[in-house]
């Protein structure tokens, strides 16, 4: 017998539309099988076998996290206070945290990832992406991907991330491997392939290079892009069709209307400029000449140790410039549109019912009280996880 659950008492509730922020107030929605049944105004509601009255709080859709490091071991705090004692971020750093991945057990790995994905959880996050990259030889990234497919669907090889120390004489050598036997050994695993398109790392025609020979075996293309400087990575990008072009820290007019004019989501990650104190991206300057914006995290040892998209949020709304209403589309219906997902990142009939209860009456909360765990709870495919949920009983709202 199916078993279908009203949701009621919503006082915002967020359902996206495809172009922008969407809500309605004093709302409900039915949860039927996993899928919004309905949604609504809450004096309309359907009967259901089941009711939850959550007092007036904000439901909105589960956060998509487009871009997430989280297959590594090691620590880099010491590198984090170093940098902000004044020294400068250098992509050097990730081979750091190759030597301590390839010394960890699969047990210690996966125990990590884990611990990470449940962290993303708690705080609202129901669709994450994960890349690999801090494996860097074909059992590495193979059993980096391998890990990455317990957690997600949305698995991306990144083989490409750095030319490791070993390779360092004989670059070329190192790309014939990423697009060769590496490449095999992830594919099966990989929904996506993903190049850092960077000074010192890969160059465009290496990025090409690697990126053509994924797409010929299925996968689809992403860009680590003008991250630490301009480069040729947001060209490259549009090229190639990919989903997405990350980082766009350094964006030229010329990148800027080749992201416009492109069906490429321009995904921000605040945490990376927190954490090496850069400038933010421009995501005014974006959104403004017509591209489509999204915010992810970029969890990952080096850059951006945090899983938190209501603190991204905060930062793209205090030091960004993007609206609030702006700032959650883009950690939902935008990380979806990156991940190329429509049952994700909205609530209609048909989506996911993958949502987010906020202990608060409106999304707005996110970026007006950062730093505070607004997460009363969340619910993937239809189901409670029950994140805090006995707090938000007894706080008396
Ligand atoms: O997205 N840019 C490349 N990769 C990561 C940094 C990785 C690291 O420093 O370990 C990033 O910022
Ligand atoms: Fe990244």
């Amino acid at each position: 017998m199916t078993r279908s659950l009203l949701i009621t008492g919503i006082g915002e509730l967020v359902t996206n539309a495809p172009d922008g922020f969407a809500a309605l107030d004093r709302a409900a929605l039915v949860i039927e099988d996993g899928m919004i049944a309905w949604t609504g105004p809450a004096a309309w509601a359907p009967a259901a076998d089941a009711a939850v009255d959550v007092a007036g709080r904000a439901v909105l859709p589960g956060f998509v996290d487009s871009h997430a490091h989280l297959v590594f071991a090691g620590d880099r705090s010491a590198e984090f206070a170093a940098r902000m004692a004044g020294r400068p971020y250098q992509a050097g750093g990730i081979r750091f945290t190759v030597a301590a991945t390839r010394a960890a057990t699969d047990a210690e790995l996966r125990s990590g990832l884990r611990g990470l994905a449940a962290e993303m959880l708690r705080q609202g996050t129901t669709t994450f992406e994960c890349k690999s990259g801090y494996g860097l030889t074909v059992a590495d990234e193979a059993r980096s991907v391998a890990l990455a497919a317990e957690v997600t669907t949305e698995v991306t090889y990144l083989g490409a991330h750095v030319v490791p120390a070993e390779f360092a004489e004989r670059p070329g050598d190192y790309l014939d491997l990423v697009r060769g036997p590496m490449l095999a050994a992830c594919a099966p695993h990989c929904r996506w392939a993903d190049v850092f398109c960077e000074r010192g790392a890969f160059g465009a025609d290496e990025a090409r290079a690697v990126l053509t020979a994924a797409m010929a075996r299925g996968l689809r293309p992403r860009i680590h892009a003008s991250q630490l400087g301009p480069g040729p990575g947001i060209r490259l990008a549009v090229e190639l069709g990919a989903a997405s072009a990350d980082h766009c820290t350094f964006l030229t007019d010329a990148d800027v209307a080749a992201l416009a004019s492109s069906e490429t989501v321009a995904t921000l990650l605040p945490g990376a400029e927190f954490s090496t104190r850069q400038p933010y991206p421009d995501a005014r300057r974006l959104l403004d000449a017509g591209a489509t914006v999204a915010l992810a995290t970029d969890c990952n040892p080096g850059t951006s140790y945090t899983t938190s998209m209501p603190f991204c949020i905060a930062l793209a709304v205090r030091d960004m410039r993007m609206t609030t209403q702006e700032a959650v589309w883009s950690a939902t219906a935008g990380g979806a549109r990156a991940l190329r997902r429509a049952d994700v990142g909205c609530l209609a009939p048909g989506a996911r019912a993958d949502l987010v209860v906020l202990d608060a009456p409106s999304h707005a909360h996110l970026a007006y009280r950062p730093g505070v765990p607004l997460i009363s709870d969340v619910y993937k495919s239809g189901e409670s996880v029950k994140i805090n949920l006995s707090c938000a009983l007894d706080s008396g709202k």
